[in-house]
């Protein structure tokens, strides 16, 4: 049988190589590689589909969340609620800025921040919450917003994973973007994302302009005008060859997108005859009402490992996000958490498994997937 990669980006290019080519051999031929009018109009482009009124591009996700965290003042002696079932960057962002990172666990149907626990870890020293829109799927922003609300305190949505995301608390309700809804939103544009550059690229978007004048000074060391700083920024600037390729790509995001949310449906119906018979098998909890934009389509499931490496012996690419929370890594040992503190987290660390989803993905390439989750099942 064939090989099944768990992301296949070389079938994309080829898709759209003859718009990309000209589009980088554009910027060649002007030589400016910083910032300009690509990037400017990239900034416009998810301005408008995030329905929020300012964006800026800069070097990549991770950055996206530490500018946002330095726009809003944030540092030592305060802390940043956070679940710690993400990546890395989410906590990394607020640790590098002397800040403490607060774990709060997760929603084990979502895998997205619990809103019922963040009340009980808000403190005076708490400046800012970081909901992280997990896999494509929004948190829920509702309870968040009233909490912030009461408390003064700031969102910023990691929603990395998440572009064109949307949020509706009840069926018929006005949809919000991911982004649009907390005081700053966070994108990465790593390739493998929906929306992906060819290397490393990000972009905050805010409704706020001091917040986003001071994101757009801090992204080039704070100066305005240049070698005058008025704060003490980061180099942080979009490559205007990344923007060149994302506006080319930016063109089929939904088309994309709605291929990923048909791959989605088609593994929930492929997946449920299993469920009776497969120990502990979970399929995605999708809230319907909201738009999920399948970043990654996740099964929980026992022996993941085992299974794991079954599929990976059958040639079907898989991966763990993420195999061990951020509460429980080595880096962060010093604040003292301890195995169970966490449980939703660590219980979902063990039991993840991403399976491949991408438009290009066909459905005979599913039915072979879960073929072969059935065939490991049905062994034993
Ligand atoms: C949830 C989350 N936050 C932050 C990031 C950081 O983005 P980047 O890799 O572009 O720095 C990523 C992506 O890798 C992510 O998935």
């Amino acid at each position: 049988m064939g090989i099944i990669p768990f992301f296949d980006l070389a079938n994309q290019f080829k898709s759209i190589e003859d718009e990309i080519k000209p589009a980088m051999d554009e910027v060649f031929q002007t030589q400016q590689f910083i910032l300009g009018s690509k990037v400017q109009l990239l900034e416009e482009t998810i301005a408008q589909y995030c329905r929020t009124r300012y964006a800026i591009g800069v070097a990549s996700g991770s950055d996206a969340l530490l500018l946002s965290l330095m726009a809003l003042g944030i540092g030592t002696g305060d802390e940043v609620l956070l679940p710690p079932f993400t990546f890395f960057a989410t906590a990394g962002s607020v640790s590098r800025l002397g800040a403490t990172p607060v774990f709060v666990d997760i929603d084990p149907e979502t895998f997205n921040i619990d809103p019922s626990k963040i009340e009980e870890r808000i403190t005076s020293r708490t400046k800012a919450i970081i909901p992280v829109h997990l896999f494509g799927q929004c948190a829920d922003m509702n309870p968040l917003l009233q909490i912030t609300k009461e408390k003064k305190v700031f969102i910023v949505e990691d929603a990395a994973q998440a572009l064109g995301a949307e949020y509706k608390p009840e069926v018929g309700s006005e949809g919000r973007k991911a982004g649009q809804i907390g005081d700053l939103g966070c994108f990465s544009f790593y390739p493998t994302k929906n929306l992906g550059a060819f290397g490393d690229a990000g972009m905050v978007v805010t409704d706020n302009r001091d917040l986003a004048e001071k994101v757009r000074l801090l992204r080039t060391h704070g100066s305005k005008p240049k070698y005058f700083h008025k704060w003490i920024g980061i180099n942080s600037r979009l490559d205007t060859i990344q923007a060149a390729i994302l506006l080319v790509k930016f063109k089929y995001l939904e088309k994309w997108t709605s291929e990923r949310q048909k791959k989605a449906q088609y593994y929930q119906l492929l997946l449920r005859d299993l469920l009776p018979s497969a120990k502990g098998l979970k399929l995605p909890m999708i809230q319907y009402q909201n738009r999920h934009i399948f970043h990654q389509y996740v099964i929980r499931v026992q022996e993941r490992d085992r299974l794991r490496q079954f599929l990976t012996e059958e040639g079907i690419g898989t991966d763990v996000y993420y195999p061990l929370p951020l509460h429980l890594q080595e880096c962060y040992s010093f604040l003292k958490y301890r195995r169970g503190d966490l449980p939703h987290s660590e219980k979902a660390s063990e039991e993840v498994l991403a399976l491949p989803i991408y438009p290009e993905l066909t459905e005979n390439q599913q039915r072979m997937v879960v073929d072969r989750i059935k065939a490991f099942h049905w062994k034993r």
